[in-house]
């Protein structure tokens, strides 16, 4: 394996629930990353999934730097990023930059294109200083399969795909290391979302970029990703490599998510069964204690209320296999398949 580029270490991030108008209390919080551990290699593609709310973007915008984190690490190349300001923020982040969800509202409508493309060079003029800019733009337009020329028009001009395209060129300005996707294919159209997936694996064998690649389903990351985490309320519920989750789930959730889209099942078994999960997400200010998952799994038992299951790994995977889950019952498999 590689070295990992990013190191996150039990990153919390929590939002204070106030009460009051003149006199605010905190009344609880929302717990919204709690105690999430992963790494990422450097040239990796992670995907990270789970239903809306359980806290992709909250997890993105720590990395990011635009939330601080309630405790925990960030480590970029060994160094904890997560407390930096000024200048030290200012220069980690043009390595880590970030694509968002919906390029309808994440482009200012009276900009041009080519001011969108080239605001970070405002930021950062050392990657292209004033002169050089017109033509670093048009290069960065032609990287993403748009026409140079268009340089002067406004987001409205541009089709939902084409748009994503101005939000990767834009996020590629500053030549970063990492690039965080936050759901960027899920405002398009199917037919439009391929090919941005497309786009953006091509970048990433020109540009030796890292990255994460976030989506609310397991259909959308499982052509990119070469590992996958699953996230439930909160937390890291299962990550392993793209084989492993997508073949040998061992948490229940991920199996739920699993039956829930149409993945062609390599192994050809037949009559996979549709897991239908009961009730809804539980509030991320309310957890349910020990498995935050327990209250819709059919496999809980009293045990599951009253210990915090670990992300931890199998003992018995083999070769390149990596992969952890967080479920007492998660070596049911492999001490099946020994
Ligand atoms: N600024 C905020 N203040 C309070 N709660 C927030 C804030 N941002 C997000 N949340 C809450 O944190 C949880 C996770 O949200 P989010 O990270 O946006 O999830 P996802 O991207 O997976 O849909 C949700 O319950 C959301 O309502
Ligand atoms: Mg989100």
């Amino acid at each position: 394996m590689a070295e990992p580029i990013l190191e996150v270490r039990d990153l919390v991030k929590h939002y204070p629930l106030t009460q009051g108008v003149l006199f605010k209390k905190q009344v609880g919080a929302v717990k919204a990353v709690d105690g999430v551990s992963f790494t990422l290699a450097k040239g990796e593609t992670l995907g990270i999934v789970g239903e809306s709310g359980c806290g992709k973007s909250t997890l993105a915008k720590v990395l990011m730097n635009l939330e601080r984190a309630t405790a925990g690490q960030v480590l970029y190349k060994g160094e904890d990023i997560s407390r930096l300001s000024g200048a030290a923020l200012k220069a980690v982040r043009r390595n880590i930059q970030m694509v968002f969800q919906d390029p309808y509202t994440s482009l200012n409508p009276r900009m041009t294109v080519g001011d969108i493309i080239g605001e970070p060079f405002e930021i950062h003029p050392e990657v292209a200083p004033k002169g050089d800019r017109r033509k670093a733009v048009q290069d960065l337009l032609d990287v993403v399969g748009l026409n140079p020329e268009y340089i002067n028009r406004y987001p409205h001009q541009f089709s939902g795909g084409q748009r994503q395209r101005i939000g990767i060129a834009r996020g590629l300005a500053l030549k970063p290391e990492i690039i965080i996707c936050d759901e960027p294919v899920s405002a398009l159209d199917v037919s439009v979302q391929a090919q941005v997936i497309n786009l953006l694996e091509q970048l990433q064998g020109e540009f030796e970029l890292s990255y994460m690649f976030i989506a609310h389903d397991l259909s959308i990351v499982r052509h990119i990703s070469d590992r996958v985490g699953v996230m439930y309320l909160g937390r890291m519920v299962e990550i392993g490599t793209d084989a492993e989750i997508y073949e040998h789930a061992t948490h229940p959730y991920t199996q739920a998510l699993l039956s829930a889209v149409p993945v062609p099942d390599p192994t050809g078994r037949e009559g996979r069964e549709r897991i239908i999960l009961s009730g809804d997400i539980p509030s991320p200010a309310n957890p349910p204690s020990g498995c935050r998952f327990r209250t819709r799994c059919w496999k809980a038992e009293e045990r599951c209320a009253t210990e915090v299951p670990l992300l931890a790994a199998p003992t018995l995977l083999t070769g390149d296999a990596r992969h952890d889950s967080a479920c007492h019952f998660a070596a049911e498999r492999e001490v099946a398949a020994a």
